[in-house]
């Protein structure tokens, strides 16, 4: 029998999530379906109870679902917790709903794997305190970097970010303004703003010819992020095309137990 999938967010339309899915049990011959459902926030609980009814095995979720649902499944992973947020559903044999997060370690597969890019000792600057950084940090402190520094236009949720995180690394916060002079060897953008075709006012002093810049975000063109680090001077700016892919192959993984090749769905997308 065909297990059921799919992806939850508000609007969903535009998610790629299907697509890569379906490519990722073509190629390892799952019996597989995947499909996209949009749920308005209101409705989560009541959708989430609907789907375990009907006996949906997995779900991903998406904007702006990421960190309500938390409360409403029965278990979370270590990183789920640390993250505050949830990605992944795993709908166990025993009727439990499992919440997991596998957003970190697809951006961090991605810079490494991809990108050849160290983190070890690297001075990484992140953008933004909302849902999206907090998913990211516990899996780039593991790695060790020299510092981890969040920037944020509320500079109080920067500092509960670096509070909530500080005994898993070097990690510190601080407002656009105080970014001063200082370099980085990866600036994350980690901000909702280019939603809206905005690029806060980050200065332009933060990029230096060696800095690779990383848009978690991601669109056909370049996001308006990747724009303003490829006028600004960056060395190499990236759109989070190929940390959306990672973070599917992990939850395919979750939920089937195989590993999907990421390389050709990757070369698939922009
Ligand atoms: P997400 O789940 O995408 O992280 P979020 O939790 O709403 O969404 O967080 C959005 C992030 O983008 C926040 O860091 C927000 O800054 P504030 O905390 O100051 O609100 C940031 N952001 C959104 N629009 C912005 C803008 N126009 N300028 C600067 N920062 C912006």
């Amino acid at each position: 029998m065909t297990d059921r999938y799919g992806v939850i967010g508000h609007p969903v339309a535009h998610s790629k999530s299907p697509v890569i899915h379906q490519m990722f049990a073509r190629q390892t011959g799952q019996d597989i379906s995947y499909q996209a459902f949009d749920v308005a926030p209101e409705d989560l609980e009541s959708a989430l109870e609907r789907f375990a009814g009907e006996g949906i095995r997995g779900l991903n979720v998406t904007v702006p679902h990421k960190s309500e649902i938390s409360q409403y499944v029965d278990v979370l992973t270590g990183r789920a917790r640390l993250a505050g947020a949830v990605n992944t559903i795993i709908m166990r044999e025993n009727g439990k709903m499992e919440g997991d997060n596998t957003d970190g370690v697809g951006l961090v597969s991605d810079l490494s794997d991809d990108l050849g890019f160290t983190i070890e000792d690297a001075r990484i600057l992140i953008l933004g305190a909302g849902g999206a950084a907090r998913g990211i940090v516990p899996a780039l402190l593991k790695d060790i970097p020299a510092n981890l520094l969040v920037a944020n236009r509320t500079v109080e949720k920067a500092r509960g970010i670096a509070s909530a995180f500080s005994e898993l690394g070097s990690i510190s916060a601080c407002s656009f303004d105080e970014l001063g002079e200082q370099h980085f060897d990866l600036v994350i953008n980690a901000t909702s703003a280019g939603l809206g075709g905005e690029v806060p006012p980050f200065p332009t002093a933060i990029l230096d010819p060696d800095t690779i810049c990383y848009d978690l975000s991601y669109a056909m063109a370049d996001t308006p992020f990747v724009s303003w680090a490829k006028k600004n001077g960056a060395s190499e700016a990236y759109q989070g095309w190929g940390m959306l892919v990672r973070q599917a192959a992990e939850s395919f993984y979750l939920w089937r137990d195989v590993r999907p090749d990421i390389h050709p769905v990757r070369r698939h997308l922009p």
